[in-house]
């Protein structure tokens, strides 16, 4: 921040705005209809995502005076057996060459820049191979979607592939099985997905097992009928159908690393997730891109957190767009904060540049608002649920 006025002194401005709420705004006036609504685009009527928003208003932080600390406060935090610097993480989002042709290759590399772990979907417009290269020696972790049982070789051997490019942790997200309702696209008759280029499909297209089970059913390579394969990938990883609690065990046993569930909701099946073993949860409702007339996420993270909160690590999504909210959420009992649309926001906007903008600010905004609250870190010792009021009350 001071290099910033620093250079204002010299009438130097910064390519980007700092504020935050304007990211989503601008990033709008550059993108096309189908992009735009995929990005803004919730489910519904938007009252999940607008409860979402709505939620953080309803907690405060009151700034405590004449705390005297060492310094700046600690942001590190430990998950899934390392430390990490700072505690949030970028959210696995689909198809990024949508909003610029850099995509992933840009967001994975502005997450390593930024030392942010990188999250990366099922649903990218890049190959695993390539965004582990992008990444380099960045913290990296994998999400699945899921294909149904009778898929198992190609989950299998997409995670031997995930595994082999240095993903360290595996989220499974559970919430999206088949699309949710989502007006702003069907608008447009746009599915990303169902595109007939190789966009959305890139994990499929370079995975072995997939490609021979396209060959035997359909008789011809995958770039020989392009439509076809975009079709059998989709109906591959968003099978519309669920699978059981018992299935996790498969993943279990062919995975090695640290196993996440994305899309928990409820106290119930946080309990499961303690059941079957897993080490972490992510309190999320996908950005309210899913169920309409859903709960906001953050009124259910403390009771999640009061309920399992010591039993595996418990992560958390949707709606977070500043510094203060990620800090609300920590002090909730979340142990990491997951960004999905600020960041894309960003990628509109400037590519591997404009990510890292977005991240550096996040962070910025968030050292100081604890700081200036005399909060000496973002660990539960510091940030927990004393530093906050609930305004309804
Ligand atoms: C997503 N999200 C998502 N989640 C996932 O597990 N796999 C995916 O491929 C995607 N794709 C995706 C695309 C777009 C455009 C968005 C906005 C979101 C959900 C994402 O990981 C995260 O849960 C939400 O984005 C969090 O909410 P906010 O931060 O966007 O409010």
């Amino acid at each position: 921040e001071n290099t910033i006025y620093q250079k204002g002194l010299r009438y130097e401005r910064p390519p980007f705005t700092f504020k935050a709420l304007d990211w989503e705004r601008l990033a709008e006036e550059r993108m096309s209809a189908e992009s735009k609504g995929y990005v803004v685009g919730s489910a519904g009527t938007g009252e999940t995502a607008r409860k979402n928003r709505e939620a953080f208003g309803r907690w405060s932080i009151v700034p405590r005076r004449l705390v005297k600390t060492d310094g700046f406060p600690d942001l590190s935090v430990e998950v899934l057996g390392k430390r990490q610097p700072f505690p949030i993480a970028c959210a696995p989002v689909g198809v990024q060459r949508i909003f610029n042709p850099d995509g992933e290759m840009a967001t994975a590399a502005a997450a390593a820049r930024e030392r942010v772990p990188y999250i990366m979907s099922t649903a990218s417009s890049t190959s695993i191979e390539d965004v582990a290269r992008a990444n380099g020696d960045g913290e990296r972790w994998y999400q699945l979607y899921w294909p149904p049982n009778e898929r198992n070789d190609v989950t299998k051997s997409i995670l031997s592939r995930a595994e082999k490019a240095g993903f360290s942790a595996l989220f499974v997200t559970l919430d999206t099985y088949i699309l949710g309702w989502r007006p702003s696209d069907m608008d447009n008759g746009y599915n990303p997905f169902l595109r007939s280029d190789q966009i959305g499909v890139a994990v499929g297209l370079t995975d072995p097992v997939f490609r021979s089970h396209f060959k035997s059913k359909h008789g011809c390579e995958i770039e020989d009928d392009m439509g076809a394969a975009v079709a059998e990938w989709t109906r591959t990883v968003f099978p519309a159908m669920s699978h059981s609690w018992e299935d996790i065990k498969f993943l279990q046993e062919n995975w090695k690393g640290p196993i996440v569930l994305k899309g928990i909701q409820s106290v119930e099946d946080a309990k499961k997730a303690v059941e079957v073993g897993v080490q972490g949860i992510v309190v999320s409702n996908h950005g309210g891109r899913q169920t309409d007339g859903g709960n906001s996420s953050l009124g259910v993270l403390p009771r999640i957190v009061d309920a399992v909160g010591d039993k595996l690590e418990v992560f958390f999504d949707s709606g977070i767009r500043c510094g203060a909210d990620i800090a609300k959420a920590l002090a909730l009992g979340a142990k990491m904060c997951i960004l999905g649309r600020p960041y894309i926001y960003g990628l509109v906007l400037g590519g591997e540049e404009g990510t890292s903008h977005v991240l550096k600010s996040m962070l910025g905004d968030l050292e100081l608002t604890l700081h200036l609250a005399g909060i000496a870190s973002s660990s539960q010792k510091h940030l927990n649920r004393s530093v906050l009021v609930k305004e309804d009350d």
